[in-house]
C-alpha cells in the first residue's frame, strides 16, 4: 500500500476524530500571525478579493487600543512573524501601526512585515518606520504606467505612488536603514498588466528596492476584475513578460519572484494526493481589527472561524472551530467551503486552482472546469 494512504488509514482509523486531536498548545514561538489595525482602504482596486467584503460587512473598524494590549500579552509571546495587513490598509491607522510594532519590538518578535499600497506615506511616518523594528515593507504596485496602474488600483494615480516611493527610499537612505528594512515590490499580475513586467523591475532597479515579486491575480466574485484577466487565459503573453522582466533582474542582481511558465506548469500537472498539504491551522492566525479569526489570510469573508473579542486567544485558538479544521485537515475531509476550494489543494494546471476566491458567494465565475 503507498505511504500515503497508509497514514490516510492510520489517521481515519487509529486516532479517529477524537476532540483532543487538532489541539495545538501555545508554547514556544511558533506563531505566524496577520493583523489587520483597521478595516478601512483609500482604494477600491479593481482586483482586490476584500474590497465587496469590506462593503458587504459596512466594516469600517480601527483596531481597538485594548484590543492591541490584548494581542500583546496573549498572542505576541507566542509569535515569530508578525504581519502587519491584510485584507486592508495599515497606513490608514498609523498610530495603532505604530502601537502594534512597538509591541512587536518588546515581544522580541524577530520578523514583522507589512504590506502596503503606500499612498498615504508620510516623512513622519516613514522616518518611525526606519527606527520601528519593521524588517521588510511591501508596497503593491501593480502598473508602471499611469494608465495601467489606475486601471488596476482604482482611486490612486502613479504619480502619487512614485512620490511616495522616493520618499520612502529616500528617507531609507538617509537613516543608513537599508539594511534593517529591506523594500520589496508586489505586482499583482493579470492579461492588462502582465506587458509591464519589466517596467515594473526596471522601477525597482531605479529605486533601491531589494526584492520584487510578480505575482498572479485570482479572480473573486466580488469584483470589477473581467474572468479572461486572468493569466491562465492568456500563457504565451505571461511567458513573454515573466522571461523579458527575468532576464533584466538577472543583468542587474535583483531579487525577482515570478510565477512558474506555462510549461513549468504543464509538466508539473500530477494528480495530488488526497491528503491536503494545508498546514496553516497549525502556525497561522489571522486576526481582524474586531478580534475574528481565520486561519490564513485565504480564507475571508463573514465566515469567521473562531473570535478573541469575548474569549481569550489561547480559548480560540484550541476551540471547537480550529481543532476541527486541523482534524479535517489530516483525514481530508474538509466541510468548509473556503477550504475545499482553495488553491492550496490544486495544481496550477487544474482548472480548480483558479476558483479559490469562488467562496464567498459560490459562484461558479469561471464557468464549468475553466481554462484548459
Ligand atoms: C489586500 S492588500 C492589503 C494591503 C494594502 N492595502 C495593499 O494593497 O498592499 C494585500 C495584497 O493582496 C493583493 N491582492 C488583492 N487582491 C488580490 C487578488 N485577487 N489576487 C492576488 N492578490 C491580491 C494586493 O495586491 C496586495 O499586494
Ligand atoms: S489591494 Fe490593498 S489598496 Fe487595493 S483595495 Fe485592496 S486593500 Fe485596498
Ligand atoms: S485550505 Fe486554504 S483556506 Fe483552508 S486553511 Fe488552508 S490555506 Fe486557508
Amino acid at each position: 500500500m503507498p505511504l500515503r494512504e497508509t497514514i490516510d488509514r492510520y489517521l481515519d482509523t487509529v486516532q479517529g476524530a477524537s476532540p483532543a486531536r487538532g489541539f495545538v498548545p501555545l508554547q514556544g514561538r511558533f506563531l505566524w500571525v496577520m493583523l489587520d489595525v483597521a478595516e478601512r482602504c483609500n482604494l477600491e482596486c479593481s482586483h482586490c478579493a476584500f474590497v465587496g467584503w469590506r462593503n458587504e460587512m459596512e466594516a469600517n473598524e480601527i483596531i481597538s487600543e485594548e484590543m492591541i494590549g490584548r494581542i500583546d500579552r496573549e498572542v505576541l509571546p507566542y509569535t515569530s512573524r508578525a504581519t502587519l495587513s491584510t485584507f486592508h490598509e495599515p497606513l490608514v491607522a498609523p498610530s495603532r501601526l505604530f502601537m502594534l510594532l512597538e509591541a512587536c519590538r518588546r515581544r522580541q518578535v524577530s520578523f514583522v512585515d507589512m504590506t502596503t499600497n503606500g499612498l498615504l506615506l508620510t516623512e513622519k511616518v516613514a522616518r518611525d518606520l526606519m527606527v520601528s523594528g519593521i524588517n521588510l515593507i511591501n508596497f503593491s504596485v501593480d502598473g508602471a504606467s499611469e494608465q495601467t496602474y489606475q486601471h488596476v488600483r482604482v482611486g490612486g494615480t502613479f504619480a502619487q505612488f512614485k512620490e511616495k516611493l522616493e520618499l520612502a527610499v529616500r528617507i531609507r537612505r538617509e537613516m543608513g536603514a537599508r539594511e534593517k528594512v529591506r523594500f520589496r515590490f508586489t505586482c499583482c499580475m493579470m492579461r492588462s498588466n502582465v506587458h509591464e513586467a519589466e517596467d515594473l523591475v526596471r522601477l525597482a532597479i531605479e529605486n533601491e528596492i531589494d526584492w520584487v515579486e510578480l505575482r498572479i491575480a485570482m479572480k473573486a466574485d466580488n469584483v470589477p476584475m473581467a474572468t479572461d484577466e486572468l493569466l491562465c487565459f492568456c500563457p504565451e503573453r505571461a511567458d513573454e513578460a515573466f522571461a523579458k522582466a527575468r532576464a533584466l533582474a538577472d543583468r542587474h542582481g535583483l531579487r525577482l519572484d515570478v510565477p512558474p511558465s506555462s510549461e513549468e506548469i504543464r509538466a508539473s500537472n500530477r494528480p495530488r494526493p488526497r491528503y491536503t498539504n494545508c498546514m496553516y491551522p497549525w502556525y497561522n492566525a489571522v486576526i481582524t481589527a474586531k478580534g475574528e479569526i481565520f486561519s490564513c489570510c485565504m480564507w475571508h469573508g463573514s465566515d469567521r472561524l473562531e473570535e478573541m473579542r469575548s474569549q481569550p486567544f489561547e480559548k480560540a485558538w484550541n476551540g471547537d472551530a480550529f481543532r476541527r479544521l486541523r482534524r479535517e485537515m489530516e483525514t481530508g475531509t474538509l466541510s468548509r467551503k473556503g477550504c475545499q476550494d482553495c488553491a492550496v489543494h490544486f495544481n496550477m494546471a487544474d482548472p480548480r486552482y483558479w476558483k479559490t476566491y469562488e467562496f464567498i458567494r459560490g459562484e461558479d465565475m469561471l464557468g464549468g472546469s475553466g481554462p484548459a
